[in-house]
């Protein structure tokens, strides 16, 4: 006798989607994502958010940090035809791996959805190559999205982010261009300069 299987429940929202404001932008990204990127977002959001707790933001930086958090990776599973068409390319690096411009196609994708919030869309195009310096919002997504407890790693990262943000996005972003030199993979130019800023502020 076969077993009929459970249905199957819908999570219910987590975290930032609990927010009537930004609920529906979550089940826009769902459609958009499959369900194991769709999970990374998430957990992002939610870690994005803890870290806006942690570090004092008021509530409209709290907002913009989740709905930035949300966002960030729309345009990641776009072909690379469409991401190039999105964010024409700037170098041979983003003309070579058309990934690379997921981030300013996930701006322009974000706009088209009617957000219009600068902090936002910088945070979303700031995501891939690190945002400016001293953008709390930007660095709260950036340091979630690299350190969320499922990529299993960056977990000193993590928890140096609920207490000093700034030091945690120095850390991450001096991590990532550690190990793809010591691969022999280049970096972005706009990664390398902020590595520059964060090492040599002016
Ligand atoms: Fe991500």
């Amino acid at each position: 006798m076969s077993e009929t299987p459970p249905p199957v429940v819908p999570l219910p929202p987590a975290g930032p989607c609990r927010r009537p404001s930004i609920a529906p932008y979550c089940e826009r990204v769902r459609a958009k994502l499959s369900p194991e990127r769709f999970a990374h977002v998430m957990r992002v959001a939610e870690l994005a958010e803890a870290i806006a707790l942690a570090n004092g933001f008021d509530a409209g930086e709290k907002r913009a940090t989740c709905l930035a958090a949300v966002l960030h990776d729309v345009a990641r599973e776009e072909s690379d035809a469409r991401l190039l068409e999105l964010a024409p390319p700037e170098n041979d690096l983003e003309r070579e791996h058309p990934m690379a411009v997921h981030g300013r196609a996930g701006r322009r994708l974000a706009e088209a959805w009617g957000i219009v919030d600068e902090r936002v869309l910088d945070a979303i195009e700031g995501h891939v190559f690190g945002p400016r310096p001293g953008d709390r919002i930007g660095m709260a997504v950036y340091v979630a999205d690299v350190s969320e407890p499922g990529r299993g790693f960056n977990g000193d990262v993590r928890d140096l982010a609920m207490h000093h943000l700034e030091r945690a996005f120095r850390r991450a972003v001096e991590t990532k261009v550690r190990y793809l030199t010591s691969r022999g993979k280049r970096v972005h130019p706009r990664t390398l300069q902020v590595h520059d800023e964060l090492t040599h502020p002016s």
